[in-house]
């Protein structure tokens, strides 16, 4: 009888790429794929960290997923992503009945540390901070039919935001070579995807021997039937004026942006080590919105951090009603094992959290809500990706990024089409096609 696979994946796209990888490895190891954990012969959950919220959810997932493997004692049951990293071992040992332990530079290896455990091997904790991100060319030539794709182009990062786990977990900043990139991506344009993005914790730092970020994106812009191509995340400290020229010169860069700002007080930001100031975050903005008119601005934001004052936060407020970020991921800070801010004095109650993180979110659906109004009867060019999820339209993207959903009469999967908006709500859009 076949083999079959259930991952489950939380956190940022880096780890979905990842998951994404591992599938195809299971995949060509023999493993189908399960609707469901309980039909299983291998189980994997991908972790996130960066919040304290994120790792509970992790944990308490694998709890309750250890569970199965007391009806069925072959069950391989792994862990992988930034959880896994960090914690390594000591999950082996909370665990007695987890089989896997691997952090995100070792996917590389997985298909030689599946082995190993499918053989009874030890329980092994794979959690290499400084391999190189790897390649996944070769071998997995199958057609995976979907519009668009993520292509992670780099590892890791050197910035040490005073709040975050990622250097810690992903640790230093690695690059792949370009050569690698642009093959996997011609690889993804052969299997029908349209748009891809570039992933990283921090891509404007990208640099692999004389290629620097604007320089990549140059060459993907050169791509044969790739329409479109996108990027995240973005730091306004490494966001050069090369950068924001692409916007001008690459026909294929969409227009939208992500620019975490993460606090609209100076005093915040310097305590945060971003290294800018909210002066300057405007200009970058400016400067943006200057080189691709219309182009939509996402961001986030985080509020409770150490020592915040109401009027720290009401410089948040103010920036964001300044900028009019066309969507904003606010997040409640929360400590981090190991971050200098989990050190800091004047930590913030849960509850006055929760009241600024409530205020800056109806600030915010008002200011998106807004601007998905005034696309109302605009004709705007988007990508169609498929069928949405009742299946009686089809769910397309604009180049900024939003939803856009229209009822069709012949499928147009894959190709860019001229709508004309007729209605907006806070998540997305309806059209018709023009
Ligand atoms: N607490 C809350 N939010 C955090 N983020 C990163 N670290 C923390 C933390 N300790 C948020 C930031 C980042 C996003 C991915 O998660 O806003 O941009
Ligand atoms: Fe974390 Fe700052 Fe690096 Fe982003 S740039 S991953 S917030 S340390």
């Amino acid at each position: 009888m076949a083999k079959h696979y259930y991952i489950e994946t939380m956190g940022c796209q880096m780890n979905e790429y990842d998951s994404n990888h591992l599938s195809r490895i299971l995949e060509d190891s023999g493993y189908l794929p399960a609707n469901e954990p309980e039909k299983a012969d291998f189980v994997l959950v991908n972790t996130c960290s960066v919040r304290a919220k994120a790792e509970q959810k992790a944990l308490s997932r694998l709890g309750r997923l250890v569970a199965l493997k007391k009806k069925n004692s072959q069950l391989l049951l792994a862990v992988a992503g930034c959880v896994a990293q960090q914690r390594g071992t000591e999950l082996l040992e909370r665990f007695p009945d987890l089989d896997l332990v691997l952090g995100p530079r070792e996917i590389g290896r997985f298909k030689e540390i599946l082995r190993k455990a499918e053989n009874g091997g030890t329980r092994l904790a794979a959690v290499n901070t400084h391999r190189t991100p790897v390649s996944f060319m070769g071998g997995f030539e199958y057609f995976r039919n979907s519009v668009k794709a993520y292509l992670t182009i780099m590892e890791g990062c050197n910035n040490f935001c005073s709040y975050c786990v990622v250097p810690y977990v992903r640790g230093r900043e690695t690059s792949r070579p370009p050569r690698e990139i642009l093959e996997e991506a011609r690889n993804l344009a052969l299997q029908g995807v349209k748009e891809i993005t570039l992933l990283g914790q921090n891509v404007n730092s990208y640099v692999y021997e004389n290629t620097r970020f604007p320089g990549l994106l140059q060459a993907m812009n050169e791509l044969k039937d790739i329409h479109r191509i996108r990027f995240t995340t973005s730091h306004p400290k490494d966001l050069s004026t090369e950068m924001i020229q692409c916007f001008t010169g690459l026909d294929k860069l969409c227009p939208h942006i992500h620019l975490p700002f993460q606090a609209g007080s100076n005093r915040i930001l310097k305590v945060m080590k971003r290294g800018y100031t909210r002066e300057k975050y405007m200009d970058l903005i400016r400067e943006l919105r200057q080189a691709r008119p219309g182009i939509a601005v996402t961001s986030d934001v985080m509020v409770g951090f150490p020592g915040e004052t109401d009027d720290d936060f009401e410089l948040t407020l103010d920036l964001i009603r300044n900028i009019e970020f066309d969507n904003l991921f606010s997040f409640k800070y929360s400590d981090r094992q190991g971050t200098p801010a989990g050190r800091m004095k004047g930590k913030i109650p849960e509850d006055q959290k929760l009241v600024r993180l409530d205020r800056l979110q109806r600030l915010q659906r008002e200011i998106t809500l807004r601007k998905n109004k005034e696309l109302v009867g605009k004709i705007i060019e988007v990508l169609v990706e498929g069928k949405s999820k009742k299946g009686e339209q089809l769910t397309a993207r604009t180049g900024t990024n939003k939803v856009v959903n229209f009822a069709y009469n012949n499928i147009y999967i894959s190709s860019l089409v001229n709508v004309k908006i007729k209605r907006a709500s806070f998540n997305s859009l309806w059209g018709e096609l023009t």
